[in-house]
Order: structure tokens, then sequence, then C-alpha cells
């Protein structure tokens, strides 16, 4: 009953929004990707997977350690609580070639950690994922030509990175 409360709670969350908003940023600001969105079909369907590891729209969640553990030269004790900031970790220059740069060719992209992982990672996210795919899907059908007009504005909210303001010229 708790997980069906939450997951109801979730819908309503800024995850998506913050996601839908940072990707038509990250396409605006690279024309190339709308291109290869809309002639490869491989592209569609990594870019759900691209944008979130762009843009985390929940930077960080929270774990407790069971056991003590020494993590890249930092001891973390046990029962001490551990804010992980996801967002950093989809920019892992060991892990990600580029990382700053939004490249739906990316092979590696589904490896963020946007949604978490483990027992308690993202229930929502194959929803999320279809509504990023479909989101785009429809957006371009429409306006292939997004690119911005202004500076856009983030939210201050340090856990939930969204945009509050994304001035765009549609054609
Ligand atoms: C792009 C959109 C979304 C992002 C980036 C996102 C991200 C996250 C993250 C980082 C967590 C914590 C995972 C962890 O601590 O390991 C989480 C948990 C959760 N999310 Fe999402 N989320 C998104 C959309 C949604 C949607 C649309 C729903 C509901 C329909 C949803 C439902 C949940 C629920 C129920 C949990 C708690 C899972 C648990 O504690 O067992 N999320 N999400």
């Amino acid at each position: 009953m708790h997980q069906l409360v939450l997951l109801f709670i979730a819908l309503f969350a800024p995850t998506t929004p913050g996601s839908l908003s940072s990707g038509m940023l990250s396409f605006a600001r690279n024309p190339d990707q709308i291109a290869r969105f809309m002639a490869d079909p491989a592209c569609v369907d990594n870019t759900a997977n691209e944008i979130v590891r762009c843009n985390a729209s929940n930077q960080f969640t929270w774990r407790v350690a069971t056991t003590e553990v020494d993590m890249g030269g930092v001891r973390i004790g046990a029962g001490q609580s551990v804010a992980l900031f996801l967002g950093a970790a989809n920019r892992d220059p060991d892990v990600f070639e580029r990382p700053d740069a939004f490249d739906l060719g990316r092979p590696n992209s589904g490896k963020h950690l946007s949604f978490g992982l483990g027992l308690h990672s993202c229930l929502g996210r194959q929803i999320a994922n279809l509504q990023l795919k479909w989101f785009f899907t429809a957006l371009f059908a429409r306006f292939p030509g997004i690119r911005p007009a202004d500076e856009p504005t983030w939210n201050p909210n340090l856990e939930f990175r969204s945009l509050q303001s994304l001035p765009l010229r549609l054609s």
C-alpha cells in the first residue's frame, strides 16, 4: 500500500517535467542531434537514456550504510547516511567519453544512474522513458527547427534539476 501511495505521489513530482524541459534545451543547443533523431530509429530509442544522463532531474538520492565501507578513499561508517550525487556519476569521465556532450549515438548512455539503483530504484522508470520518447517524437513531427531564443533559467532547487524558463524559437 505504501508503494502504491508513493507511486501516485511520484506521478506529480517535478522529475518528468524536469527531463522534458532539459531535453528540449539539449536538442535546441544541438540541432545535429535533432537530425539524427529524425533519421535513425536507434537514436530515438536511446533518447530517454541520453537526456536523463545529461541532466539527472533528481540530482541525488540517499542510502544508509549497513556496514563500514571505503569508497574512493573516503571511509563511511555503518549507520551513516550518504547523499549519492547521481548527476555527477552520470558525467564520470571514467565511464562516459566526452561526458558533457549530448550524443544520441553514445553506446553506453543506459549506464546512467538517474533512476537510482537496486531494490528501491525508480518504479516509474519505464513510464518516464516512454513519455520522453513519445514527447520528442511528437514535438519534432511539428517543430523540427527548435533553437534557443535566449539564455534559460534553472530552478535553484538542489535536488530537483529543472528549468524555470526556456525561451525557444520554434522554427
Ligand atoms: C525522468 C523522470 C524520473 C526520474 C529521473 C526519477 C528518478 C527517481 C530516483 C532517482 C528515485 C530514487 C531511486 C533510488 O534511491 O535508488 C526514484 C524513486 C521513485 N520513483 Fe522516480 N523518477 C522519474 C519518474 C517517475 C515517475 C513518472 C514515477 C511514477 C509513475 C516515479 C515513481 C517513483 C517511485 C514510486 C519511487 C520510489 C521507489 C522505491 O522507493 O522503492 N518516478 N525516482
